[in-house]
């Protein structure tokens, strides 16, 4: 039967996500797998959050709260600006689409790095709008470059920080720079996903642009450290008249009562925070020395994932890792991105790559 597919959405293909646990398990018939693909907390859910979702079972029945409200307060609250400034997504994916359906009409342009965040360039795309794309610059956003690439048709400009998935971080001063040039019509999407785990002095404060009412949004996850991903749930904080536009095409029930309860108790959780970022700061040193000593130091991250040139075919690697039950992200070449695990995961990872290594 013909199907009249719209030519923009024919040309995308379908996001891969990192394989599932128990899928390897089956195919493979192993009986440990561990998992460094998705940028996960190791860690798990907040316990403040565990408590809620058990909680808020019996209420299923009821539609969630579409305004989701407490959570937004409490958002508002932590920000600093208004709660009709913050919208809350299914996953901060949620509103990267939302963004793209608002601002672009066709043929409009959006900026972005390459690499960087796939989901962008999808997004624009099924919104019949342009990527412009602008190679990394010693795997770092080219922020020069990205300023030269915007013309009378730009809407968007993605700022990926720290970037996904080299971990690289666009620094203060850069984005004073770039603020200080960009045509005021320009949106600038801060996607800070990694933010909590930034251990650089130099981060960019991107509330402040928004407090002082420029044309940007800065979008944060329950997913990473607060090791809420399964829930989907996200936010953006940004100019009134942004969210309101954001507002009208919103699904009324994008976030579900679970993921709100959650959500609202996980921002309580200063401890589990703590924790998982000292977590995180000990994999990382752990990760880092160990590719080190094997001559394939990865590339500096402010994240909880690091991005390393193994030295060969990248796809050969992923696919050896995974017969030994250790799945990572193959992104492109010889690049694997290496999400930071618990030690004992680390290790495992560590010795599964040297034996891949030294086997040729
Ligand atoms: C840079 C970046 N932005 C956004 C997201 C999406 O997060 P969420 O789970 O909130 O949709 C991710 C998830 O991997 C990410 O890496």
């Amino acid at each position: 039967m013909t199907l009249h597919v719209h030519p923009d959405i024919a040309a995308l293909s379908p996001y891969v996500p990192g394989k599932p646990i128990e899928e390897l398990q089956r195919e493979l018939g192993l009986s440990r797998v561990i998992k460094l693909a998705s940028n996960e907390n190791p860690s798990g859910p907040s316990p403040k959050a565990l408590a809620v979702i058990n909680e808020s079972l019996a209420s299923l029945h009821r539609y969630p709260d579409g305004g989701a409200f407490r959570l937004r307060e409490a958002l508002a609250d932590r920000w600093k600006v208004a709660a009709e400034q913050v919208i809350v997504g299914n996953g901060s994916d949620e509103i990267l689409g939302l963004l793209a359906r608002t601002f672009l009409s066709p043929g409009d342009e959006a900026v972005m790095a390459d690499h960087t965040f796939v989901i962008y360039k999808m997004e624009v795309m099924a919104a019949h709008g342009k990527a412009v794309t602008v190679p990394l610059k010693d795997w770092r956003h080219d922020v020069p470059a990205m300023c030269a690439a915007i013309t009378a048709r730009t809407r968007l400009l993605f700022l990926c920080n720290p970037n996904n998935p080299t971990g690289t971080m666009v620094s203060a001063d850069e984005v004073a720079w770039l603020l200080g040039r960009l045509p005021e019509q320009v949106i600038v999407v801060f996607d800070e996903a990694y933010f909590e785990y930034v251990r650089s002095s130099e981060f960019p404060d991107s509330m402040a642009y928004v407090r002082e009412g420029r044309n940007a949004i800065v979008l944060r996850t329950f997913s990473k450290i607060y090791g809420l991903a399964g829930l989907r749930i996200g936010y953006g904080v940004t100019t009134p008249e942004i969210a309101n536009f954001l507002n009208r095409i919103r699904p009324p029930f994008n976030a579900n009562s679970i993921a709100q309860r959650a959500a609202l108790a996980a921002l309580d959780d200063d401890e589990h925070l703590a924790r998982s970022r000292a977590v995180n700061q000990a994999g990382m040193d752990q990760i880092v020395n160990g590719l080190s000593a094997m001559g394939l130091p990865p590339i500096g991250s402010e994240t909880n994932f690091v991005y390393v040139d193994v030295g060969r075919d990248g796809r050969g690697v992923f696919d050896a890792l995974l017969r030994r039950g250790v799945i990572v992200r193959h992104i492109e070449g010889r690049m694997i991105r290496v999400t930071i695990g618990h030690a004992e995961e680390n290790r495992i990872f560590l010795a599964a790559l040297a034996q891949v290594l030294q086997a040729g």
